[in-house]
């Protein structure tokens, strides 16, 4: 059984942190390489950069089985919908229904803030996470082009799950 913890203390943010760390350099730099991971992890998952998110609306929980933490994921409510800015599930952990347990996870806190749509986005060459969105029940909706400065872009599909 998995449990979500909200992050909240410093001890959380750094937690997080280190997970971000093991878990982008690894699936992350054959898709987007080495120089933009670094500058990403930098630019979004220090402790500081995820304290400054939180300040500006987004909720990160910890993902904990046994004590231990598996993996995290960071939600933010928006107009019409409940933006899933991040999900990540260590390696050893992946495979075994967690993601999709999340997901149940995301849209319950969704529906208790009145929103009927997940969004998300994810690399377009990130495949075994766009099949894994598609077997949760994710349709892609757009192509997106972002800017992150430093001459990176994120190269995404928007998806989107609505919630009956
Ligand atoms: C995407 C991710 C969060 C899914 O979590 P997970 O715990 O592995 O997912 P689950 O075990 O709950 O599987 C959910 C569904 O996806 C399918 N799935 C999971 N991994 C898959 C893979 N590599 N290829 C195809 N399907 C996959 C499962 O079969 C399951 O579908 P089913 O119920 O129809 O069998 C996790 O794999 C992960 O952290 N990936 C790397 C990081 C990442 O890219 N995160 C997303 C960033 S946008």
């Amino acid at each position: 059984m998995i449990k979500f913890f909200k992050a909240e203390s410093i001890i959380d943010f750094e937690t997080i942190e280190v997970l971000a760390k093991t878990i982008w350099q690894v699936h992350y730099t054959p898709i987007i390489g080495e120089d933009q991971v670094a500058y990403m992890l930098k630019k979004y998952q220090s402790a500081e950069a995820i304290q400054m998110q939180i300040e500006s609306g987004y909720i990160y929980f910890i993902i904990k089985s046994a004590n231990e933490a598996l993996g995290y994921l960071a939600i933010k409510p928006e107009q019409n919908s409940l933006f899933l800015s991040k999900l990540y599930v260590l390696k050893r952990f992946r495979g075994k229904g967690f993601g999709k347990q999340a997901i149940a996870f995301v849209e319950a806190e969704a529906l208790k803030m009145g929103l009927l749509k997940i969004r998300l986005t994810v690399n377009k060459y990130n495949s075994q996470s766009i099949k894994a969105y598609k077997s949760i029940g994710f349709i892609t909706t757009k192509k997106l082009l972002i800017d992150i400065g430093s001459g990176f872009v994120m190269d995404d599909y928007e998806m989107l799950k609505r919630l009956a």
